[in-house]
């Protein structure tokens, strides 16, 4: 694997940093003004990645000493990209139940409640476990996983997760051999979270994996990021990190998961179901019905680079798909 190197001359002087800020500001008011009467039906509200204030970041490393570390110390993945930094993924967030600005989300998330908090896990299984998050924590040892995390909306970043596998969870409720499917639930709690007094959405949020997709080693429940507990913004108590799949599979605060027989809805399938389905593998030979999926924007970098067939980890997972067509299993 190839060590990405930012050279001195990629580093941008201020002056032009601040011009190009300027731009890239009367740009996404533009695109803004284009799109605003469009129909909200992306992830993302406006459809295609939109122009935040991250854009002309340059990309940047946890420097030693930094409170925030990743606990192992790594400062990029497996591919040699740099992770994204603390502040960037704690303040540039999807959480539609706080709101489809994903500045605003860490700010009106911030005295939501934490505790108490359970994750009930029932359906097709023949021990039904109801965790209190303290013991799920110390039931199940916490690893860090460096992966990366693509949005459908065109952007994506790195994260060093804290986690344990799905599958270990699953393995102590026993699925019953009628379970096919693993469906989640986001908490429904509209009085904290104001967007899911918007009706347009069929709250909660829910989403689904295949078991077999549920059972692979790189399917997560977060507890954390950076060595530290997840903060609301970003899904706390726990949330799931399906890392081969665009990110809102990445379901937030989760209190239940069910073990199922069909195929679950999901809130973005049930939305809008000609534009996301049910595998959301990343995948840059099928595009978005309203924009390409070939490339995107690593937040903290200048420009767009290729999107890698199932974010880069086609050797891991492409044989879950084995003789099925990625185009019509969007
Ligand atoms: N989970 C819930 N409950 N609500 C959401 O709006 N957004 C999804 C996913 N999980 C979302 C969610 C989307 S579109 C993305 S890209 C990721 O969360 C973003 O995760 P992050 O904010 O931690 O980067």
């Amino acid at each position: 694997m190839q060590m990405i190197k930012i050279r001195s001359s990629e580093i941008t002087p201020e002056h032009v940093y601040r011009a190009r800020r300027k731009f890239m500001k009367g740009i996404g008011a533009l695109a803004f003004g284009s799109v605003a009467s469009a129909v909200l039906t992306a992830c993302g509200g406006l459809g295609q990645d939109d122009l935040g204030r991250f854009a002309a970041m340059q990309p940047e490393t946890p420097t030693e000493g930094d409170a925030q570390q990743p606990s192992a110390g790594q400062t990029a993945d497996e591919l040699g990209d740099a992770l994204t930094s603390f502040e960037a993924i704690t303040t540039y967030n999807n959480f539609y139940e706080f709101s489809m600005n994903k500045e605003a989300v860490a700010r009106l998330a911030r005295d939501f409640t934490l505790s108490p908090w359970t994750v009930t896990v029932g359906g097709l299984v023949n021990n039904p476990k109801t965790y209190d998050i303290d013991d799920l924590r110390k039931r199940f040892p916490q690893q860090e996983r460096i992966y990366r995390l693509r949005c459908v909306e065109g952007w994506s970043m790195v994260i060093p997760w804290l986690g344990f596998p799905l599958g270990a969870l699953l393995r102590e409720v026993d699925p019953q051999s009628g379970a096919k499917y693993v469906r989640f639930e986001t908490v429904m709690r509209p009085q904290e979270m104001p967007g899911q007094r918007d009706p347009y959405f069929p709250w909660p949020y829910v989403e689904g994996l295949r078991l077999d997709e549920a059972m692979h080693d790189l399917t997560i429940l977060s507890t954390g990021l950076y060595g530290k507990q997840l903060l609301p913004q970003n899904g706390a108590p726990v949330r799931l990190v399906v890392p081969w799949k665009y990110g809102f599979k990445s379901i937030k605060s989760i209190v239940k998961i069910d073990l199922v027989a069909e195929q679950p809805t999901s809130l973005w399938m049930a939305s809008a179901p000609h534009e996301y389905g049910f595998y959301a593998n990343v995948n840059p030979d099928v595009p978005h019905p309203r924009w390409s999926q070939a490339t995107e924007r690593r937040i903290g970098e200048l420009g767009r680079r290729p999107t890698l067939k199932f974010n880069g980890y086609e050797e891991e997972v492409a044989a879950l798909y084995a003789g099925m067509d990625l185009r019509a299993n969007y």
